[in-house]
């Protein structure tokens, strides 16, 4: 089906979902809406969150006409992720839980950490998902606020984001954790500096190559993924839009992602 696949986040982190989607599935198009005139979703109350998650779902729907939905941020999933799925006209896909099952599957000593926005670890998504993994693991979360306004401005490295850091996820390094989830699709950006404070005996798990398996597989059993004819004769668009600065979201996600980011256009949640 040659209908695109939808995406949002609240800014750049989605595109490491985007990123593992369109190296998975390079035939397919692509609309990324990264809502960064209102970024960060983190702080901001769950019931304002699930607000902006249905205005983008339902904007990806009528004014795109995609044939899927991924919500490439954990905070808009923990806030939204059910209402959508029973809402929407289209498959909805989330980034939670194929997360917590990278990270279960990762660990040798059973003690596990996650990292993620205010929103995500208080809503306790990730307990509740690890949890109906129904395993033997000892969880620890932690919420890094600060984290997704350094990738937002660009800043990725240096003393401030390690000094954070340091902080930061002194919770989840004090429990010994052998496998760290990267419960925020912003928080792949930061992967050096987090490497570095948790040490080298630490998995850092994403849940963007997960994510993209599963959609893969579902759009795949369902006949909804383009088929190779069509892929040759019209080569796959990625299409992104951003609400905030389009010359600044064009800019730092060129760098991010790659030169895709060069056409990104205007988004309105008003259209
Ligand atoms: N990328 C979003 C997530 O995965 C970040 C949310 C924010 O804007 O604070 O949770």
């Amino acid at each position: 089906m040659d209908r695109p696949i939808g995406m949002f986040d609240s800014g750049f982190g989605g595109l490491t979902v985007a990123r593992a989607v369109i190296d998975l599935l390079p035939n397919e198009h692509l609309v990324y809406i990264g809502d960064t005139g209102r970024y960060p979703y983190g702080p901001r109350p769950q019931t304002e969150v699930r607000e902006f998650a249905h205005q983008l779902a339902w904007s990806l729907v009528n004014d795109f006409d995609v044939k899927a939905i991924v919500v490439a941020c954990n905070t808009a999933s923990a806030a939204a992720l059910h209402e959508l799925e029973h809402e929407m006209p289209v498959p909805v896909f989330d980034v939670v839980a194929p997360g917590a099952r990278a990270l279960v599957s990762a660990t040798h000593s059973g003690r596990i950490g996650v990292i993620g926005t205010v929103g995500t670890i208080s809503s306790g998504a990730y307990e509740r998902e690890v949890e109906a993994l129904d395993v033997e693991v000892t969880l620890t979360a932690a919420a890094c606020p600060g984290f997704v306004e350094f990738v937002e401005r660009g800043q990725t490295s240096g003393d401030d984001v390690t000094i954070l850091a340091e902080r930061l996820l002194a919770p989840v390094k004090q429990a010994n954790v052998d496998a760290l989830l990267l419960g925020c699709t912003h928080y792949p950006y930061l992967a050096r500096v987090i490497h570095e404070v948790m040490g080298p005996e630490v998995t850092l798990v994403s849940s963007a190559d997960e994510t993209a398996f599963v959609v893969r597989d579902r759009l795949g059993a369902a006949g909804l993924l383009r088929d190779i004819a069509s892929a040759a004769l019209e080569p796959a668009q990625h299409r992104f839009l951003s609400s905030g600065d389009i010359s600044w979201f064009a800019d730092l996600g060129g760098r991010l992602l790659g030169p895709e980011l060069r056409d990104a256009a205007q988004w309105h949640h008003d259209t």
